[in-house]
């Protein structure tokens, strides 16, 4: 038999304490920046941990912050040996970003633990609640810095990963008043989750489309980054003819739009540029020198590595058009995950529970859950974002929206909690 939490699914009845959350988020942002930008291991970002931390404490839980600067608040389970069942997101953002992303999993993984405190009910697993540090990654280039801590993929090579100025992520992870050489600790054991729940805002149009207030996650994407250096040769702008040009410039705007080109060739496949950057930016002389980063995205790893070959090609092709050499180099990538099928069935029974037709969609945005994956099973929630908008100031999710997703994901906890171990995939 289905358990729930009495009076409106067991949620604040008049969300308010949601509301407010995400109203007092959206003011811990950057003035110097547009949105609400509350940037990775920023002052912001820290005081923003800081606040959530302090909600976790008032709604009971146990909380510490790790060496990298995730926050995890703890509610003991009745038993001791049973695994934890994992609930969380993250609070940093892009800069010029939305308050939604990320904000909408921690705040709800809070509240579903004010729910259980509200209503007294005690699981049998330890319920962990976790504001992952830096999910958004930062100029060295590294995404999901907290969950990979967790997860034991923040190795030497990615904490020596360096920005244009030459700054370690370690340091900037040291800069914001935590021990990355103690990020050992911060790993998580094996058989320590029982299931990992991520609820998020879609970032996308589906749902809104299909007039559907729940998504579950399928899959996540695979993400493939690039840093694109070009060489010329600097020249006078006014007296070498065209023809006989080695220009830098050029050459990296044919490969911005290779990118598009042959990423929009794909069925699911997407790909960007971040910066394209000279060293000679004038008018009057040629450029000899350009980068250009970016990135490709796809559900498949063969066809990751198909994009990358033809983008290679690509690249190839504009150097012998533009007479200039061209060094490719592609960074970590970050292979698709496919989410736990039987307990992503649960969370989808757990929906249908609460009054949602779950609609199942792959997600062309990354999560802490491709990282959470590795421990153990891991499974999300999507509710609708207005016009498929996110990364921007204009991201919106209305407020009955995130409650709806907030009692799904409160109904799959206390689903996973009732399972017999063994059963569907968790415990
Ligand atoms: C994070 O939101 C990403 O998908 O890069
Ligand atoms: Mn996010
Ligand atoms: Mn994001």
């Amino acid at each position: 038999m289905t358990r729930t939490v009495v009076g409106r699914g067991g949620l604040d009845p008049e969300a308010s304490w949601l509301a407010a959350g995400l109203d007092h988020l959206a003011g811990i942002v950057d003035p110097d920046l547009p949105g609400w930008s509350r940037v990775g291991f920023s002052e912001q970002d820290v005081a923003g941990r800081a606040w959530v931390a302090a909600q976790m404490r008032e709604a009971g839980l146990e909380t510490h912050v790790d060496a990298v600067g995730t926050v995890i608040g703890v509610l003991p389970g009745s038993s001791p040996s049973a695994p934890a069942i994992v609930v969380g997101s993250h609070s940093d953002t892009v800069p010029g970003g939305g308050r939604f992303d990320g904000v909408v999993g921690v705040l709800g993984a809070i509240e579903v633990a004010r729910a259980l405190r509200r209503s007294g009910t005690r699981l049998t697993h330890e319920l962990r609640v976790v504001d992952f540090a830096n999910e958004e990654g930062n100029p060295q280039g590294v995404k999901l810095v907290g969950s990979r801590a967790i997860a034991g993929g923040l190795g030497p090579d990615l904490l020596g990963a360096t920005d244009d100025t030459g700054t370690t992520l370690a340091d900037l992870i040291a800069g914001a008043g935590h021990d990355p050489a103690a990020v050992a600790s911060c790993r998580w054991r094996p058989g320590e989750v029982a299931a990992y729940l991520e609820l998020h805002v879609e970032q996308g149009p589906v749902l809104e489309q299909q007039g559907a207030s729940i998504g579950v996650v399928t899959r996540v994407c695979g993400i493939s980054t690039f840093v694109l250096d070009v060489h010329g040769r600097r020249d006078h702008a006014g007296t070498m003819p065209m023809d006989r040009r080695s220009d830098a410039m050029c050459c990296a705007a044919d490969a911005v739009l290779a990118v598009q080109r042959i990423a929009a060739a794909g069925a699911d496949t997407v790909g960007t540029v971040g910066a394209l950057t000279t060293t000679s930016p004038l008018t009057n002389t040629i450029s000899e020198q350009a980068r250009l980063t970016g990135e490709f995205r796809s559900p498949r790893l063969d066809v990751l590595r198909e994009l990358q070959r033809q983008y290679a090609e690509a690249v190839a092709q504009a150097d012998a058009r533009h007479r200039t050499t061209s060094d490719l180099t592609w960074g970590h990538t970050d292979p698709p995950t496919v989410l736990d099928a039987a307990l992503s069935d649960v969370v989808a029974g757990s929906a249908a529970a609460v009054g949602h037709d779950a609609v199942r969609l792959y997600s062309g945005a990354t999560h802490d859950s491709v990282e959470m994956a590795r421990l153990g099973p891991a499974a999300m929630v999507f509710v609708p974002s207005r016009d498929g908008r996110s990364h921007c100031p204009q991201e919106w999710t209305d407020l009955d929206d995130v409650e709806h997703g907030v009692r799904v994901l409160l109904q799959a906890v206390l689903d996973v909690d009732a399972l017999p171990a063994g059963a569907g995939r968790p415990g």
